[in-house]
């Protein structure tokens, strides 16, 4: 029996619950009930969450009394723009639905993100549940209210910080995730060891096999703490002016590989597994951090299936101007987050002379 983990995320009157339970999509519809969800339900999903889960969930829900509406997205980032958005906003005008009636995201990021925002200016904002579907949205995007679309300017710039009513999970949901965004979901769990809790760090380290084969205790157990500790930087600082910036370790130069990368030859993940190595690597260089810490990271996001090496094809000022082009950016220089070991970060500028000797430093190894 895999357990059912409950985790608060403690926001005053925005506070809500995250529930983690192996096959909970099938009892979809008596959560609902639970939470005395009525009338008709908006469903927000993408093409392939659709393909695999919605027949299941619609029905789960319609055995409640309660009628679905599917709202059914293209996939992938792409879509998270405006205009989809619109497209969101005129099937609930068009279904009347009220400010007190329940929007679901079912899907990865990009339908949380959309849902979520879609929630949030429909009638000054309707109630809206996430029910997550990549290890990526389990663990980071579908707790803590962030929500928003792309500009052709910028990604996720245009949004606003709208809390779910609950967050529902259902680990057994990964198991139908391509390989590829499994292990690319792997680099925020392994983020959460380092910025907050060496001993996840070391169960990660222990369990990565299991891990990687799917034991379902394992995985409920992972999204649980990696939930946990979301949650309680989250509650501590809703609005990312302080301690919430924790989260960006491994983002700051994984962000600009992925914009580099055009967002295609590097998924976020992917880029964020470098980041966290890499960013380890320039806390060493400036004496923050030993170099054990540099290669404990660097063996379990290798353990993990994810690269580790600084990508040669861009030159450091390439890099440097990609970082700059970041929201973590004050006054010319970059605000890093750098470990001082396993379990504990700081928060520290970076300026560009610095990164340069790094990055020489680190081209002649
Ligand atoms: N709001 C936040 O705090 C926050 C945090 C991190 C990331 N994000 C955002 O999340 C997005 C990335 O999310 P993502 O990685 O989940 O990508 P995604 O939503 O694009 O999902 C990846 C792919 O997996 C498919 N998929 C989803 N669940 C599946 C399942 N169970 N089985 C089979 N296929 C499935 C999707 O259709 C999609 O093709 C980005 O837009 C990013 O900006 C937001
Ligand atoms: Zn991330």
């Amino acid at each position: 029996m895999t357990p059912i983990f409950t985790v608060p995320v403690s926001l005053a009157e925005r506070s809500y619950e995250i529930t983690i339970r192996a096959g909970l999509l099938e009892k979809l519809g008596s959560e609902l009930k639970r939470r005395a969800v009525k009338g008709k339900v908006a469903v927000v999903t993408d093409r392939r969450v659709a393909r695999h889960y919605l027949k299941n969930v619609s029905e789960t829900i319609k055995r409640h009394g309660i009628e679905p509406v599917p709202i059914i997205l293209a996939p992938g980032e792409r879509s998270k723009t405006l205009k989809t958005v619109e497209s969101v906003l005129d099937v609930l005008a068009r279904h009347r639905f009220e400010r007190s009636s329940l929007l679901l995201a079912l899907g990865g990021g990009v339908v949380g993100d959309i849902a979520g925002f879609a929630a949030s200016i429909y009638q000054r904002g309707m109630s809206y549940i996430q029910v997550p579907t990549t290890l990526v949205a389990q663990v980071d995007s579908s707790v803590g209210g962030k929500t928003g679309v792309d500009h052709r300017l910028g990604k996720n710039l245009i949004g606003s910080f709208f809390q779910p009513r609950a967050v529902l999970i259902d680990p057994l949901v990964l198991r139908t995730l391509p390989t590829r965004e499994w292990v690319a979901g792997l680099a925020e769990v392994i983020k959460y060891g380092i910025i907050a809790d060496e001993s996840f760090f070391f169960y990660l380290q222990r369990y990565m096999p299991d891990l990687l084969n799917q034991v379902p205790r394992v995985v409920s157990t992972v999204v649980k703490r990696s939930c946990e500790i979301k949650a309680e930087v989250v509650s501590a600082d809703e609005r990312e002016s302080d301690r919430r910036r924790i989260l960006n370790y491994g983002h700051t130069i994984g962000h600009a590989l992925e914009a580099l990368s055009g967002y295609q030859s590097l998924v976020h993940g992917e880029a964020v597994g470098i980041g966290l190595v890499q960013e380890a690597d320039l806390a060493c260089f400036q004496g923050w951090c030993s170099h054990e810490v540099v290669e404990g990271i660097r063996r379990i996001v290798k353990a993990a299936g994810l690269n580790d090496n600084m990508p040669r094809r861009w030159t450091p000022s390439k890099i440097w101007k990609a970082m700059l082009h970041d929201k973590k950016v004050a006054g010319g220089r970059v605000i890093g987050v750098w470990p001082s070991r396993i379990g504990e970060v700081r928060m520290a500028p970076l300026e560009e002379p610095v990164f340069n000797r790094w990055h020489a430093a680190s081209q002649t190894i």
